[in-house]
């Protein structure tokens, strides 16, 4: 069982998520009439949000999943790219929107963007349940973000910690002695 104790403030209930999740189901189903969509889902972080947001959009949509990790270097500022898991079906004239739990520096949202738009998607955006702008490092803003964050230590809702974590049905904040 996860420890009580080591959990902050909760940031989102799951009320509030379900409610803003739905905004966001709405607006994109809205910008996508008569198009189809690939949600593309970062695993890991981003499986709970696209399962709850896939089933908030009306639009004929598939799900690919992807998962990446990218290496910030201290000279370079766009970092580099190391593919895990790649989708496996073409997305040349697709509407592609990149499905992410969290932004923070945006490294790898902007590397992922570079490298899936020389597949010539027909329109590639992209959604982030979470954004934590003081952190960035490269200039990258999704098109669709459900909150803004300050910079804490999030978990919960996709997020982890060492691989836990992840299943709280909400946004909390670390204590800082679990991870200092
Ligand atoms: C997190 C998150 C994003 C990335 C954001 O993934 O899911 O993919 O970090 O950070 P950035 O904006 O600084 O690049 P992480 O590498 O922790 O993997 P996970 O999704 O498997 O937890």
């Amino acid at each position: 069982m996860i420890d009580p104790n080591s959990i902050g403030e909760i940031l989102y209930s799951p009320e509030d998520i379900s409610k803003r999740v739905k905004e966001l189901g709405k607006q994109i189903s809205e910008e996508y009439a008569g198009k189809e969509i690939i949600l593309v889902c970062i695993l890991k972080g981003s499986y709970v949000f696209t399962a709850d947001l896939s089933r908030e959009i009306d639009v004929p949509c598939s799900v690919e999943f992807m998962q990446v990790s990218s290496y910030a270097d201290s000279t370079v500022s766009s970092g580099s790219l190391k593919i895990i898991k790649d989708i496996n079906v073409p997305v040349d004239d697709k509407h592609l929107i990149i499905i992410e739990d969290i932004i923070d520096t945006g490294i790898t949202l902007n590397n992922l963007k570079k490298m899936l738009s020389t597949r010539n998607p027909a329109s590639l955006k992209l959604c982030a349940f979470l954004d934590k702008p003081s952190r960035r490092k490269v200039d990258i803003e999704a098109d669709y973000v459900g909150y803004e964050v300050e910079d804490n230590f999030l978990v919960g809702y996709g997020l982890d910690y060492a691989q836990k974590y992840r299943n709280l049905p909400f946004v909390a904040i670390l204590k800082e002695e679990i991870y200092k």
